[in-house]
């Protein structure tokens, strides 16, 4: 058997601008993560079971468009291997066949069959990058399992086309922070740049349990922005601002700093219109349980906020966010 895990992720500034070409902040959550695990089988073909979805179907029963099946036919087909019977994007796969001479070499004896579980602790469409983080561990799994483990970037690459599925226009940023595991600062079609912390700080996530799928909200900001591009791109700037801004006070060890930034980048997502009554009833609530900042992270409508506070304080945060009606709360260090 042949295992590997991603992590979650939150957005710490940046989110939706970062689709416009503007800088953002991501971080690994490692509390909550994706597991896949792949074992030959003596089943013919390539079985898929993931218990939290309720789904177990072998790969030619799932639609062309379905992400799983579009994730294990696209690492298939970068190794060359034709056991996948289908390809979800002929396009997306040309790109990633070329096989060197020593992975051909490297390459096992594939079985007739194989299956592949995946299990996970990520909500769904909560902004904490479930979808990313199971493409990633089902790509480390299962190219390390046919004998060719892919590096990073290729990791990286197979997981963004499939996010390309989610949400039509991703920027990128959920594939490559939950590929590399490490806090970034990011720009779309850039070189991937690590965040330095200088200063460890306490992030706390509060979960309205409100499923909300990123495609949609990225759909009706796109809409908005065809009305009024002058608008709504000087509002993507002050959010690019904010992440610069934000870069520097976590390099330069002033932590403190992001609360008040945190607060303003939260502004600004209002006025692009992916907050929600449940999202502000949760950053109200923190801020006034002593978070310095407070703002939704990811999509937004939905799904999670972020509130940065003093260790010392946290708990009485964490308190605050259940009263106010958080479904689920997790405390994290960013280091
Ligand atoms: O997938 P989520 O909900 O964590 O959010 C992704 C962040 C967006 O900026 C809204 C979309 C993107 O592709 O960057």
């Amino acid at each position: 058997m042949t295992h590997a895990s991603a992590p979650g992720k939150i957005i710490l500034f940046g989110e939706h601008a970062v689709v416009y070409g503007q800088p953002a902040l991501a971080v690994p959550i490692n509390q909550v993560h994706t597991d896949a695990d792949v074992s030959d089988s003596d089943r013919a073909g390539i079985w898929v079971n993931a218990p939290d979805i309720r789904l177990h179907a072998e790969l030619s029963g799932l639609a062309l468009d379905d992400a799983l099946a579009a994730t294990i036919s696209m690492v298939c087909s970068a190794l060359n291997i034709d056991f996948a019977r289908r390809a979800s994007s002929a396009e997306a796969i040309s790109s990633l066949s070329d096989e060197t001479a020593s992975q051909k070499d490297a390459r096992r004896v594939i079985p007739d069959g194989i299956e592949i579980k995946v299990t996970s602790s990520i909500p769904l469409a909560s902004g904490l990058g479930s979808g990313a983080a199971v493409s990633v561990a089902i790509i480390r799994a299962l190219s390390a399992h046919l004998g060719q483990p892919f590096t990073d970037e290729q990791v990286n690459e197979i997981a963004y086309e499939v996010e390309k599925i989610h949400h039509g226009t991703p920027s990128g940023i959920d594939n490559t922070v939950v590929t590399y595991g490490k806090p970034i600062f990011f720009i779309k079609e850039q070189p991937i740049e690590l965040l330095h912390v200088a200063k460890p700080f306490t992030i706390i996530i509060g979960d309205t349990g409100i499923p909300a799928p990123t495609k949609e909200s990225v759909r009706d900001v796109r809409k908005l922005w065809e009305q009024d591009k002058r608008r709504m791109e000087t509002l993507f700037g002050v959010a690019g601002a904010l992440a610069k801004t934000a870069r520097q006070a976590i390099e330069g060890g002033h932590p403190e700093r992001l609360g008040a930034l945190m607060n303003e980048n939260q502004r600004v997502l209002t006025e692009i219109g992916v907050s929600s009554p449940e999202l502000d009833r949760l950053v109200e609530a923190s801020r006034k349980a002593g978070a310095s900042g407070a703002k939704l992270s990811g999509g937004g409508r939905g799904g999670n906020m972020i509130a940065l506070s003093t260790k010392e304080n946290a708990e009485k945060v964490v308190d605050a966010l259940y009263i106010a009606g958080a479904k689920n709360v997790i405390v994290t260090e960013v280091t």
